[in-house]
């Protein structure tokens, strides 16, 4: 038994310690060592030996199983240790290759004006008010006095989700006019910048997304002087002290009176050049008194109150600041273009 013992112990050892992989390593395992292995078949020899041979056959056997232990868990040590060497190697980082240019992004030149005029008005103690661009018409036109059958309504104009033309993306930022009047305490006075949608063929100066930005105060005793006074300021931070406007009498249907802000070409100071196509002046929002059927469609006393609103397009605004030729540009995101500003 001895004899086969020291076989079990030199087959073993050697097989142990060559294993090639850890499946292999498990396999010998549960051949020498597993309930039906090798040692275990030798130990149920032990039953044939006299009571004086037991005990140091016993402590062979146990000794025997220590040392393939140990075999076992050295030659784990080692194929693992082979196996991360190999890994490391595969995943190597060749530090000598030219690193990935980072680039720093920055800020797009429409938002650059956004956050000028947003500025702007906060300085003078308004709120920015957010809204939803997906909006019922009711808010988009019936409580601004803008009724069935007027052409902006249309389906060739305005995207409508429904059959029934009540759900729309809006088509214009005065409807926030409605949400703010709705919603907040007077006196209001906020800027709500957005998205507005229009059925129109992109071309250089038209696309079916762009931005507006409205403009509302309501509170007594505001009149027509507050309006003029308060977007010449504006005017002139944006385009400097000096810069001469003009008031062009129009017609919205959620204001009385109505009217469309010019400003004298800041490029040619009015002579007419290509900036002002020749006219001597920009136009640059519409705006007007709010309608007292507004005002009182949104529970506000228009004997009491009155109010004043604007509307500008972003998009133009930046073109003009940045002479900026083809609003194509704006939304195409070309880096070429970006990097400028
Ligand atoms: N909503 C108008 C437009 O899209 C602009 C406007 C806003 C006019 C507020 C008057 C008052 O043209």
């Amino acid at each position: 038994m001895k004899e086969l013992m020291q076989k079990l112990r030199d087959a073993s050892l050697q097989a142990v310690s060559q294993a090639p992989s850890m499946e292999m390593l498990e396999e010998m395992r549960v051949k020498y060592l597993g309930k039906k292995g090798e040692l275990t078949a030798v130990l149920r020899q032990m039953g044939k030996l006299s009571a004086e041979e037991r005990p140091a056959m016993g402590q062979l056997a146990n000794q025997l199983r220590g040392d393939i232990e140990a075999a076992i868990e050295l030659r784990r040590a080692e194929l693992s240790a082979a196996l991360m060497e190999a890994k490391l190697e595969a995943e190597a980082v060749d530090v000598t290759m030219p690193a990935k240019e980072l680039r720093q992004g920055h800020k797009h030149p429409m938002y650059n004006v956004l956050d000028q005029i947003k500025d702007i008005f906060i300085g003078m103690g308004f709120e920015i008010q957010d809204g939803p661009e997906v909006e019922r018409a009711e808010y988009n036109f019936d409580k601004l006095n803008i009724d069935e059958g007027h052409p902006s309504r249309d389906w060739t104009d305005t995207f409508y989700f429904t059959e029934d033309s009540q759900i729309l993306l809006r088509t214009q930022t005065s409807g926030m006019q409605i949400h703010a009047m709705e919603t907040r305490e007077l006196p209001i006075r906020i800027v709500a910048p957005g998205r507005v949608y229009r059925k129109d063929e992109v071309d250089a100066t038209h696309s079916p997304m762009f931005h507006q930005i409205e403009g509302l105060v309501v509170d007594k005793g505001v009149t027509m002087a507050d309006l003029k006074a308060t977007l010449n300021l504006v005017v002139e931070q944006l385009y400097g002290k000096g810069t001469v406007t003009r008031f062009r009498p129009h017609h919205f249907p959620f204001t009385e009176p109505s009217c469309e802000l010019d400003i004298q070409c800041h490029k040619c100071g009015g002579k007419g050049c290509p900036t002002c196509k020749g006219q001597g002046w920009i136009e640059v929002l519409g705006a007007g008194m709010v309608h007292p059927k507004v005002l009182s469609g949104c529970g506000i006393d228009p004997d009491v109150y009155s109010g004043w609103a604007f509307g500008m397009g972003l998009e133009r605004l930046a073109m003009g600041e940045y002479k900026i030729t083809d609003l194509r540009l704006i939304f195409e995101n070309d880096e070429r273009f970006l990097q400028q500003f």
